[in-house]
């Protein structure tokens, strides 16, 4: 099975946002993953609602927005407004993560749920059934171009086993250095869809870069 391909934004060329958001809709990209930063959750700030808007202006795939800031809660209207079809809040960031969670599908997204590397996936076995997707961080989030951490695996198999024990229809998407070196192996062992910044954006031909983790070998 081919995996989903959601390239971040995030290492796109932000002086050229609509040309960059063209190329991956001309390309056999499935959705824009968008990461918004609030340099207080993360060490980091990237940006937030306006440029989500003008990113949508010009998408014809939809925006998969994974919210690295506190009390997301509060921002869940505005997001949707903005454009986004699945909004994923971190599980660290929610005091309320099922009534969030409904919230988030009252507005009419997708509801996704985002693991830090330490936080194991059993965590969620009571609220899975809830979730449309798990996005489990394969980096510490705040930044891209960092290194996969391999403990990832077992993550996804222990995620995917708790998934069909359920009998539920949670999807599993990947995030943090993802290359065409570890797609297969991530793909073998039960994500679903697979996010690429650094790796997408840096190659010299992009749309040829998400076709070819597309089409990807399973090892
Ligand atoms: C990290 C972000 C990622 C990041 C991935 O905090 O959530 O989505 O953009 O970038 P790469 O693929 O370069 O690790
Ligand atoms: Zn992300």
């Amino acid at each position: 099975m081919s995996p989903l391909i959601s390239p971040s934004i995030l290492a796109a060329d932000f002086a050229n946002i609509q040309r960059e958001v063209e190329m991956l809709n001309e390309s056999v990209a499935d959705f824009i993953h968008v990461d918004i930063m609030d340099g207080v959750f993360v060490p980091n700030i990237s940006f937030g609602i306006p440029v989500t808007e003008a990113i949508r202006q010009h998408a014809q795939k939809p925006l998969d927005v994974h919210l690295m800031i506190v009390n997301p809660e509060k921002y869940l209207a505005a997001f949707r407004n903005a454009g986004a079809e699945i909004i994923t809040v971190h599980y660290e960031a929610c005091t309320h993560l099922h009534r969030t969670l409904q919230e988030i599908k009252s507005l009419g997204a997708k509801a996704g749920v985002a693991i830090n590397p330490h936080t194991p996936v059993e965590t969620l076995i009571d609220v899975i059934e809830e979730i449309d997707l798990v996005l489990i961080m394969s980096v510490n989030p705040g930044f891209g171009g960092q290194k996969f951490i391999p403990n990832t695996f077992s993550k996804i198999t222990r995620l995917k086993e708790m998934i069909l024990q359920k009998n539920a229809a949670t999807k599993i998407e990947i995030d943090g250095g993802v290359t065409a070196a570890n797609a297969g192996q991530l793909v073998a062992s039960g994500a679903d869809i697979l996010v690429a910044g650094s790796f997408v954006f840096r190659s010299a031909d992009p749309a040829q870069t998400i076709q070819d983790m597309k089409s990807i070998h399973l090892v």
